[in-house]
């Protein structure tokens, strides 16, 4: 299976773009509901979180973790690819939402690799919403330099967006002020950005009320579709780890809280019914 993790139930959003864009692959989602949001934790907390719910996927049989919650790929990623996989689990596969995000920012081909890949050419001013955490990591413009150190990237932390999207609070005066509170250090600038990534699983779920405060010059950016994308072409330049996907079109779904709260807000979310499991972590030693 392919492993999806999420912190909470925003992760659907990437999860329906992967199923839609490679349905023939079994799939098995981690939604961490207990210790979620992340996006205000310490790096500690969201590193071991994180490890406890990749380890419990491998468990299960996947053999490669997408972290599709942007606070847990900035956080905790890089430790799991650099350490924990080759001491422990040398041939399993993690992979984040940072990069494919980045690539996508710049205009660069999937899989684009400083050094080999000439530098974007792109000049300009691009922007990235995120939780507190995300855009504490910088990640977004250490990435960005490597692979288009011309552009220019505003970074903006969005803090109370995923309580709301959490308590299904989507729509309305009360969400719309809290839109702006955070939009509009980045829409009164002199310059607007061309682009307006959303770099948290749960903001596709605003889009609505985002799309009508931002103005139609600046494109906004959706991960799922993106991670989808460069997935594919992920899977077609490592064969050997494609031949070990299932391939019977199926998909789980494992939250560690209430299972019937996870598949009321997933039912929603997805417009399909759909049947969640409770599972518990265990601390890895
Ligand atoms: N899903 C996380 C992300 O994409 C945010 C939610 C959280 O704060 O737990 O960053």
């Amino acid at each position: 299976m392919i492993g999806v993790f999420d912190s909470g139930f925003g992760g659907l959003t990437v999860l329906a773009s992967l199923r839609e864009s490679l349905p023939q692959y079994d799939y098995l989602f981690l939604a961490d509901s207990a210790r979620a949001p992340y996006g205000a934790r310490s790096f500690d907390v969201i590193y071991e979180s994180t490890l406890e719910s990749v380890e419990w996927l491998f468990d299960e049989g996947c053999t490669l973790v997408i972290l599709a919650c942007n606070t847990a790929s900035t956080r905790a990623l890089r430790n799991i690819q650099q350490i924990h996989l080759p001491a422990r689990r040398p041939d399993r596969r993690v992979l984040g939402v940072v990069r494919p995000s980045v690539e996508a920012l710049a205009g660069l081909p999937p899989g684009a690799v400083p050094g080999e890949t000439p530098p974007s050419p792109a000049t300009g001013l691009v922007a990235v919403l995120g939780t507190e955490s995300t855009i504490a990591s910088d990640s977004y413009r250490i990435e960005l330099r490597k692979l288009a150190p011309s552009l220019e990237l505003i970074q903006q932390a969005c803090p109370l967006w995923v309580p709301l999207v959490e308590a299904g609070e989507l729509d309305g005066p009360g969400t719309e002020w809290f839109l702006k509170r955070s939009l509009n250090p980045v829409l009164a600038r002199q310059r607007l950005p061309q682009r307006l990534l959303l770099g948290c699983t749960h903001f596709p779920l605003l889009l609505p009320g985002i799309r009508r405060l931002v103005p139609p010059s600046v494109e906004i950016i959706v991960q799922g579709g993106i991670v989808a994308s460069r997935l594919a072409a992920w899977m077609a330049r490592h064969p050997d780890q494609e031949a070990r996907i299932g391939r019977g079109g199926h998909c789980r779904f494992a939250t560690t809280d209430d299972p019937a709260w996870f598949a009321a807000r997933g039912e929603r979310l997805l417009g399909q019914p759909l049947q969640a499991e409770r599972i518990r972590l265990r601390p890895v030693r």
